[in-house]
């Protein structure tokens, strides 16, 4: 949540910075706003309410911000209503049009007890013309530069240490020009290393037109940033050395590749992303996951998993739930990571904690990790971002390949990390002696046509378009199914709430009818996904419960034969494959569903409202 960009060098900042926030815009866009400072000159600021483009007009794209040195954010708001005022940077007198700025900052993040620090600060003269928690942040760093007049190393030191909550901090001191100071904890943050020109980052794609040469900032480490120097320190202000990291895929992977919308590019790539995450694990006939750690023995040693995540990962998790209870018959809990950290679980130390994740970031998946860890749990995660703090953090990483997401509703990223919980269900249940070995090399034979598949259904795209066409003016639609089908279900319903604005919801075919099927009325859309004979009939019969009060049918499945039923249904075909991984196909009209959807009601399907891809707050 929320972006945010600086540059130290020799050429003109604003332009630099509004591009990279260009590139950071998925993380939010209700606000934003630039600092940029010429020499020694005082630092100037604009902010401006609304998408990046307004920041980029009111600016003349940069031209009216002469300077080399300059910080600047992309807001999606926690503290205090989308508006100027609140947009960032902040600074730390008492108003924004202060002819002299001492220090201004962005931030992304959370300051828990900023309401604590605020107090602290009007004590001692602060005024503060905000409703944020950044402007605490800034003021704090102001108060100790002041207070004990030690520079900015000390001064950030102790403002970190005040500080509860998660931040990705830029600074600039009016002392101290051509200075870039950053701070972070637990809001990723990286510093990209140039010829004569440093940059800081949220996220990669920001700077990648400009170097591949990446420093990760680590938690609790903050740094300072010149045209031709980056100094690294930890919480005690001593210098630390850091690794450089080469970034190897493409800026391209991150632009919109001649697609209307980053969603549909995405979905497009699913094949890919799903061929090369499958190809990172399978040898000819066997899964090979050695480089997470998950050896046979630890397969053999483990009591239960816990997958926990948010959002569209939890539903690739309890799809996994659903394929690892059966291939491998290994107890399994899929859990929303936020009710995971709170609700004091009982593991016992054979549990492997598994940390599902597109961005890495996602605050509760990350405290989610954190807990398993104290407890003194096994975790692995399966993250796409390469670098990112649940990475680093866990046991184990094992890495989907779906290359960067820009689209706030995932789609490749969730069909990759399907993929990886197929290889971990298929090896678990080999290593558990759970299938013999023809079913073993069965399974990796269905796993490898799975990227063919997806693309075939990617061409299946007439009967979606009709369908949006009519959701485009529903209110409600219902999406139900069972077994694997089930998540699939919440995904499509969650896709179609996320980019359409529809209110949908995905139900057990079964418990529809348990209070629910009192919404039906003429008319109201009702999706049933059917993959699996043994369930299909069972699901048909409960879509036929809803014909019967008025629904209007959709089936999404892989047994057109199964639907005779003397009710108009419409059908959206999917080829068939082993009904454990069925879910990768059946999800693919679903996501366009949303997509056209979206398009039919003319939103912003790439930047829903209120959403961001990377949720870093609780
Ligand atoms: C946000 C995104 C969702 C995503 C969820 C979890 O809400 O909009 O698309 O599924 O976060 O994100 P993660 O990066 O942890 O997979």
């Amino acid at each position: 949540m929320c972006g945010i960009v600086g540059y130290a060098g020799t050429r003109e900042a604003a332009p630099i910075i509004l591009d990279g926030l260009s590139k950071l815009e998925y993380r939010g866009y209700d606000s934003a706003g630039i600092a940029v400072r010429d020499g020694a000159n005082e630092i100037a600021l604009e902010k401006t309410v609304g998408r990046l483009k307004n920041l980029i007009d009111i600016t003349n794209n940069g031209a009216s911000m002469r300077g080399n040195c300059g910080i600047g954010h992309t807001r999606w708001a926690t503290h205090g209503a989308p508006s100027t005022v609140n947009a960032h940077p902040h600074i730390s007198g008492n108003r924004t049009d202060e002819p002299r700025i001492a220090v201004a900052g962005v931030h992304n993040g959370i300051i828990e007890n900023y309401a604590e620090l605020r107090k602290k600060l009007e004590r001692h003269g602060y005024a503060f013309y905000s409703d944020t928690d950044t402007e605490v942040a800034v003021k704090l760093v102001d108060y100790y530069y002041n207070k004990y007049g030690l520079g900015p190393i000390d001064a950030i030191a102790k403002t970190m240490v005040r500080m509860r909550g998660s931040y990705a901090l830029e600074l600039m001191f009016r002392d101290r020009p051509g200075e870039i100071w950053i701070a972070r904890k637990d809001s990723p943050l990286i510093v990209g290393i140039g010829e004569g020109e440093h940059f800081a980052a949220s996220d990669v794609p920001a700077i990648l037109k400009y170097t591949r040469k990446v420093v990760y900032v680590g938690n609790l480490e903050f740094a300072c940033l010149t045209a031709n120097e980056a100094h690294f320190y930890d919480l005690n202000g001593d210098e630390i050395e850091k690794e450089i990291s080469e970034i190897t895929w493409d800026a391209e992977a991150a632009e919109k590749d001649g697609y209307e919308h980053f969603m549909m590019k995405e979905i497009m790539e699913q094949p890919k992303a799903v061929r090369d995450t499958l190809n990172s694990m399978l040898t000819e006939n066997t899964v090979d996951l050695s480089k997470t750690g998950l050896t046979d023995e630890l397969f053999r040693e483990i009591s239960q998993l816990h997958i926990v995540a948010c959002g569209s990962a939890w539903h690739a998790g309890m799809t996994g739930r659903y394929v690892i209870e059966s291939i491998a018959k290994l107890p399994v809990q899929a859990e929303i990571a936020s009710e995971f950290r709170y609700r004091d679980p009982v593991l016992d130390k054979n549990t492997l904690v598994v940390l599902i994740s597109q961005s890495g970031e996602t605050a509760d998946t990350l405290a989610a990790l954190r807990l398993a860890k104290e407890k003194g749990l096994r975790t692995l995660a399966i993250v796409n971002v390469v670098g990112s703090s649940v990475a680093r953090e866990a046991d184990g990483v094992l890495y989907t390949l779906a290359g960067p997401e820009i689209s706030v509703a995932t789609t490749k990223a969730y069909s990759a990390q399907l993929a990886a919980l197929y290889c971990l269900a298929v090896q678990a249940g080999f290593a558990r002696g759970t299938i013999d070995r023809a079913a073993y090399e069965g399974y990796i034979a269905a796993l490898r046509e799975l990227p063919e598949k997806i693309g075939e259904t990617l061409k299946n795209e007439g009967e979606v378009c009709r369908l949006a066409t009519k959701l485009a003016g529903k209110r409600d639609a219902f999406f139900i199914g069972r077994g694997t089908d089930y998540p699939t279900c919440l995904e499509g319903a969650l896709k179609l709430k996320e980019v359409a604005y529809l209110h949908s919801e995905a139900y057990a075919a079964g418990e529809l009818k348990h209070g629910t099927i009192s919404l039906i009325e003429e008319g109201t859309p009702v999706i049933g996904v059917l993959t699996g004979k043994a369930l299909a009939e069972k699901t048909l019969g409960n879509m036929i419960e809803t014909a019967s009060r008025g629904a209007s049918l959709t089936a999404v499945t892989t047994l057109p034969d199964s639907l005779r039923s003397g009710h108009t249904i419409l059908e959206i075909d999917v080829p068939e494959t082993d009904p454990h991984f069925a879910g990768s196909l059946a999800v693919i009209p679903l996501q366009l569903l949303a997509y056209y959807t979206g398009c039919a009601k003319g939103l912003d399907v790439d930047k829903p409202r209120n959403l961001a891809k990377s949720v870093t707050v609780e």
